[in-house]
């Protein structure tokens, strides 16, 4: 395959900006390049050096607009797109009124596929190249939607939801039957491509003990897939967990004790935690997964961002949908931004952007192959024009350097400063923004 050039502003990070400083980590170049061979990334530099060094390889000059990896989603649920933005609930009987409902109609394989390509299309088109979803209590909406990231080329996390109590008897699966069809599906595509498997108890309300102890026992066998769930959202549900378990002593400690609290455990929310849950998620280094457009629209909390990190534990950032009210990362890193200025803590531009990318990528362990431009990484890419709208435009056209041009793009941009998408290295057709003069 031959070498291609993409030409445009350029931002990377050498380190994580919470622990080195974001003056420290994160480099930019206002006339970058980035190198693609066989659908990775070969370099990046000055373009005037790339250029100089790779005489004959194509050129996608992006002007002024600003090369980055492609967004990744580290928690949302694809099978909710259809019943996004549902008012007027709190998470349980938001999930009794309008999920549970939407979630029945995925035994139906024609139905998943068709809203698993529709979410998919959906993320690439907002510049998000990963998501790790949840998926219905039915086999078949696993294979949907592996099937149709495969067809995109497209790295996506998903795993059956199982639910064995607290769901409808369509939704209800049971501890045997949640071990054996997660046995048989992560055996089919972890690792296929760029298929990773998540073993995925929704939450311990809707598991009973033994369902818990079984997918415990996988992962015990399959250390190397992922296990994603949901933490301490709301505190209605803390209390409902709390009579449910009266042995745990926590929340954490109803996965702890059945053996689902790992390094490659992914807890969603993870608002309401008492001290003895953030010191073990910071012991065995498992991630916090930050949820803030549903943690608002929910009524949830306020995520400690800067808390959760100071003590070193990994926090990916994610959209949450259809919990979440956007499927922009964008949007979802103004609210971050939000939920931030709310505890007291204004985060940096660098610090959203890169919770957004290697952050959530090293959430997902995939640090060093998605989620950043450095070399050997795959060429999963996103190019924001920082004057999408002429709100934007009016703003940034004030900025004195690349964070004050780039802020009001994660403030206020959507869909509309999606320039381009690459996966591996392949043009998104179609489906992005063509703005006048775009590569
Ligand atoms: N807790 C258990 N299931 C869900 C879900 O589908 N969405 C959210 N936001 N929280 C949950
Ligand atoms: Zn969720």
């Amino acid at each position: 395959m031959r070498d291609e050039l993409l030409l445009g502003q350029v931002l990377t990070f050498s380190d994580d900006p919470f622990s080195a400083g974001w003056q420290a980590a994160a480099h930019h170049s206002a006339r970058g390049g980035v190198l693609i061979r066989a659908g990775r990334i070969a370099a990046t530099g000055a373009a005037d050096d790339l250029r100089r060094t790779h005489p004959h390889a194509p050129v996608s000059d992006y002007g002024e607009a600003l090369i980055l990896p492609g967004f990744v989603d580290a928690h949302m649920h694809y099978p909710q797109t259809g019943m996004i933005a549902s008012w007027g609930k709190r998470l349980i009987d938001w999930l009794n009124t309008y999920t549970f409902p939407e979630e029945m109609r995925f035994g139906d394989p024609g139905y998943a596929r068709a809203q698993a390509d529709l979410t998919l299309d959906l993320a690439l088109a907002h510049g998000t190249t990963t998501l790790a979803s949840f998926c219905t209590v039915h086999p078949e909406s696993v294979t949907a939607v592996f099937e149709a990231a495969e067809a995109r080329g497209m790295a996506v996390v998903a795993g059956k939801t199982c639910m064995d109590r607290n769901a409808p008897d369509a939704l209800r699966d049971t501890a045997q039957t949640a071990y054996d069809d997660s046995k048989a599906l992560l055996e089919t595509w972890h690792g296929r491509g760029r298929a990773t498997y998540a073993i995925t108890p929704r939450f311990s309300p809707t598991s009973t003990p033994d369902q818990l102890a079984a997918l415990g026992a996988l992962w015990a066998e399959h250390p190397d897939c992922l296990m994603q769930t949901h933490l301490s959202e709301q505190t209605d549900e803390v209390a409902w967990v709390r009579a449910l378990f009266p042995q745990a002593r926590d929340y954490l400690d109803t996965y702890e004790a059945h053996a689902l609290l790992g390094a490659r455990g992914l807890y969603g929310h993870a608002i309401h935690l008492e001290a003895r849950e953030i010191d073990r998620l910071a012991e065995v280094g498992a991630a916090a997964v930050h949820c803030p457009t549903s943690n608002t629209f929910i009524g949830s909390g306020l995520f400690d961002t800067a808390g959760l990190k100071a003590r070193g534990i990994p926090v990916g950032l994610a959209t949450d949908t259809g919990g979440g009210s956007s499927f922009s990362m964008l949007r979802t890193m103004a609210a971050a931004y939000e939920i931030g200025q709310l505890r007291g803590t204004a985060l940096h531009p660098a610090h959203l952007l890169w919770l957004a990318t290697e952050g959530a990528a090293r959430a997902l362990h995939m640090g060093g192959q998605i989620g950043t431009l450095a070399p050997g990484a795959h060429a999963d890419i996103c190019v924001l024009d920082l004057a999408s709208t002429p709100a934007i435009a009016q703003r940034s056209a004030r900025a004195e350097d690349i964070w004050e041009a780039l802020f009001p793009t994660l403030m206020m941009g959507d869909d509309r400063a999606v320039r381009a998408v690459r996966v591996a290295g392949v043009p998104l057709q179609g489906a992005v923004s063509t703005a006048p003069g775009s590569a």
